[in-house]
């Protein structure tokens, strides 16, 4: 048995910040911290157990998507999820010094993924998007995607405003999904 395996069983579904002080912290926000457990695995310890259950939803939901990080386990406050080795969109697209027409559709993917597999938010922040190491893109934080109701990305639309990359992005969205575009076009002005 791993390490994890034994913190897991000891705590009768329960994983603690002290039990994981030997591995790698990846990330906190305003509701939880994340661990790289191994390689391909990481885990997001809530700090409240409903956060937990709401997220917890939205990732079996996610589990037909390429889009959604695979759900390994779980427990009372906690979710083991694949690990996304790669930059955030933020930091891929200032790389690339472009949004690519690939990445342009891989994003109008994406939004299609979250309203297939039944998210009322068809939204998300772009510090939440990333790209791995087989330039795919992978969407974490799920805890608003079915407590939200949105049907036009206005989040993503302002953030890619704010970094300089929504009039490209546009741009490609007319082209690909024109009705999108219509509704979308004067959101940001
Ligand atoms: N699957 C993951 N792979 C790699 N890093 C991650 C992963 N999930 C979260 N992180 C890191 O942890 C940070 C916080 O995660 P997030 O789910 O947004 O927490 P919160 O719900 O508290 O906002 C992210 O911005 C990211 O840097
Ligand atoms: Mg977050």
């Amino acid at each position: 048995m791993n390490n994890f395996e034994k913190i897991v069983s000891r705590n009768n579904g329960w994983v603690y910040l002290e039990d994981l002080v030997d591995y790698k912290k990846l990330g906190k926000g305003s509701d939880g911290s994340i661990f790289q457990l191994t390689p391909e695995k990481c885990i997001k310890i809530f700090e409240k157990e409903e956060t937990c259950r709401t997220e917890l939803l939205a990732y079996q939901a996610g589990k037909t998507s390429s889009v959604i990080p695979t759900l390994y386990e779980y427990g009372r406050n906690y979710i083991v999820i694949e690990y996304i080795n790669g930059p955030s969109l933020r930091h891929y697209l200032k790389k690339e010094n472009q949004l690519s027409e690939s990445t342009a559709q891989k994003l109008l993917i994406m939004l299609d993924e979250f309203k297939r597999i039944g998210f009322t938010r068809l939204d998300t922040q772009i510090r939440h998007i990333f790209v791995n190491e087989v330039r795919e893109i992978k969407v974490i934080d799920h805890k608003r995607a079915f407590n939200r109701k949105t049907n036009i990305p206005v989040r993503l639309l302002k953030d890619l405003n704010k970094i300089g990359y929504l009039d490209e992005f546009l741009k490609y969205v007319k082209i690909f999904r024109p009705s999108l575009y219509k509704e979308w076009k004067d959101l940001t002005d």
